[in-house]
């Protein structure tokens, strides 16, 4: 495959910021068509980006196109629709993170693209942040033991994203969870390897979002009315696993905290423990240390791992979507992993709606 063709569905935020600028850096690229419902902006983004064709309908553009590959742009509960239709068109998918609004609708993305063998890859660019890569690597090499307790955390102070698209639950399928959450539980499961989860306890808060006080203050984008805020701002989630590893999951997108926002996953282990944002890694001393410096062994020896680069994570994610192409597997991020993410979002927003423990549903057990 020498050129590759990609198509855009949903010409929003996102798309336009993240998606056609960083595919236009790629080379042997070529944006040839975009589709958002609303045609105006399917026009406008094309005009931007330079795109040529450009349509309402994204069936036409996936039926005239013969495109290679396509990102799906659109609300969480407009991801599965043209994912699978693109799919069938023959297209590899990139979809906006969270993967779907519903746990149904990702296994069904998931069994079409192992049904077309389509690539089918979901965009969770906090993959590529170095702290995450490095904090997979130590869990993985042992050194913090057996990992027993982790917390999964993305908070913000205040960061209401105000638009239909995150506050409709019609559109976005929930709040602070889907929306910013995802992250926190997708990192935490690719640095733990993608344990087996069992059981879950949620609970969900709406605090701000419906308070005429807060809303719209502050926030970006423009202002929401109080009516039309229709999921929670912030969500808790407490994950067993069947290795014995428990998880906390935080997430809100106001909260009364000390800093702007948190993104961080704390591990314990049974050898040290760690946490990702700066990353560290906490572990007793060696017997050497013991010996020499006469401390107990329970003083912990704190190691700063590193500072890293910032990369351009959005730049990052939509290269090596483009290689997933080349080469038809996905490199990151694959939907198997996905469907593994949005089942304990869907279990932590059951257990909150049940008001108790509910068991995870694993449809890549059956
Ligand atoms: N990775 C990130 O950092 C990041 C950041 C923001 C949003 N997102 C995700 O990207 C997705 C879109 O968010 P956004 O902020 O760009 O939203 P947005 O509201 O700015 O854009 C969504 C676009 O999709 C269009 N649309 C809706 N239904 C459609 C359909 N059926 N077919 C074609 N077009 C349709 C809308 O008209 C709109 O232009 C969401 O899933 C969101 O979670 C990811």
């Amino acid at each position: 495959m020498t050129e590759i063709r990609v198509g855009v569905i949903g010409c929003g935020g996102i798309a336009s910021s993240t998606h056609a600028p960083n595919y236009l850096k790629v080379p042997g690229v070529t944006l040839v068509a975009c589709a958002d419902v609303d045609l105006s902006r399917a026009k406008a983004f094309a005009k931007r980006f330079n795109i040529p064709s450009y349509y309402q309908d994204y069936r036409e553009m996936l039926d005239r196109e013969s495109l290679d590959a396509v990102s799906v742009c659109t609300p969480n509960r407009f991801h599965k629709d043209p994912a699978v239709a693109a799919m069938k068109a023959g297209a590899h998918v990139l979809v906006e993170k969270p993967m779907a609004a519903t746990l149904s609708d990702a296994v069904e993305m998931w069994r079409i693209s192992k049904e077309t063998g389509r690539v089918l890859i979901v965009g969770f660019q906090s993959r590529f942040n170095p702290s995450v890569v490095t904090l997979r690597d130590i869990v993985s090499s042992g050194e913090l033991g057996s990992v027993y307790y982790a917390r999964a955390l993305h908070l913000r102070r205040w960061g209401i994203p105000s638009s239909p698209t995150f506050i409709d639950v019609d559109l976005s399928g929930g709040g602070a969870l889907a929306d910013i959450g995802c992250y926190a539980v997708d990192t935490a499961m690719y640095v733990l390897g993608f344990p087996e989860p069992e059981t879950v306890v949620g609970v969900t808060y709406t605090k701000f979002g419906r308070n005429p006080e807060y809303a719209g203050v502050g926030c970006w984008g423009s202002k929401w009315r109080v009516e039309d805020f229709k999921v929670e701002d912030m969500a808790v989630g407490f994950v067993k696993f069947e290795n014995g590893l428990s998880m906390i999951i935080e997430t809100s997108w106001a909260s009364y905290i000390g800093k702007p926002a948190v993104f961080n996953v704390v591990l314990l282990g049974d050898r040290g423990g760690a946490q990702m944002e700066p990353l560290e890694v906490y572990r007793g001393m060696t017997l050497e240390e013991y010996r020499r410096l006469s401390y107990g062994p329970l003083n912990l020896v704190a190691k700063p791992v590193s500072s890293f680069p910032r990369l351009d994570v959005y730049y990052l994610r939509i290269a090596r979507f483009v290689e997933s192409v080349k080469l038809g597997k996905p490199l990151f991020s694959p939907a198997d992993e996905g469907v593994k993410v949005q089942a304990i979002i869907d279990a932590i927003y059951r257990s909150a709606k049940l008001g108790r423990e509910v068991e995870v549903q694993k449809p890549w057990k059956s």
